[in-house]
């Protein structure tokens, strides 16, 4: 099947909730694709958002992962897997945008502020990252698209907005084809 229409058909037909939140994982990534088109981000950038959890449609249940108390590394598997067909502006971030939450978790506040399911998830993920690991992070081209991502990502679980649909980003898709 073409990719395209895979992707499509995932969002469709996925139907699970996206880890402690009472949006879906279809809904939640649809719904930072739009914070970043809100935001007037390049194609690129908004193409990364739209598909930044992947990985879970292709992982195990997500939430028996977080129970079970292991990371299913959902960011490296939806980006070896997207890899092979989207361009590297769409991908890079998403590979990195786990390490965006452990960077930027290093503010108290921010900290604070994360769900009690991403709380957890940050541990299994390796926790808060170190000076030196932080000083690595800004250094890479991709910190603040990766930034940017991790953001809209964290302010898309809301339940009573108006929603695009998958099929409006068709386009966008293919455009961030290689
Ligand atoms: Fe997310």
């Amino acid at each position: 099947m073409n990719i395209i229409y895979k992707i499509i058909s995932n969002f469709i037909n996925n139907k699970s909730l996206y880890i402690g939140e009472k949006v879906t994982m279809s809904e939640h990534m649809i719904q930072t694709a739009m914070n970043a088109e809100k935001a007037k981000s390049s194609a690129s950038l908004v193409c990364a958002c739209l598909l930044h959890d992947y990985g879970h449609y292709i992982l195990e249940d997500p939430d028996k992962l977080v129970k079970k108390k292991l990371n299913g590394k959902h960011e490296d598997i939806g980006y070896e897997y997207l890899k092979k067909f989207f361009k590297k502006d769409v991908v890079t971030p998403i590979k990195y945008h786990v390490l965006a939450k452990r960077y930027l978790a290093r503010n108290k506040k921010y900290y604070n502020l994360l769900s009690k399911a991403s709380k957890i998830s940050l541990k299994l993920q390796g926790g808060i990252l170190s000076n030196k690991e932080s000083k690595d992070f800004e250094k890479q081209t991709f910190f603040e698209n990766t930034i940017k991502l991790r953001k809209f990502d964290e302010a898309a679980k809301k339940t009573n907005i108006k929603m695009k649909c998958i099929i409006d980003y068709k386009k966008l898709l293919i455009s961030q084809l290689l």
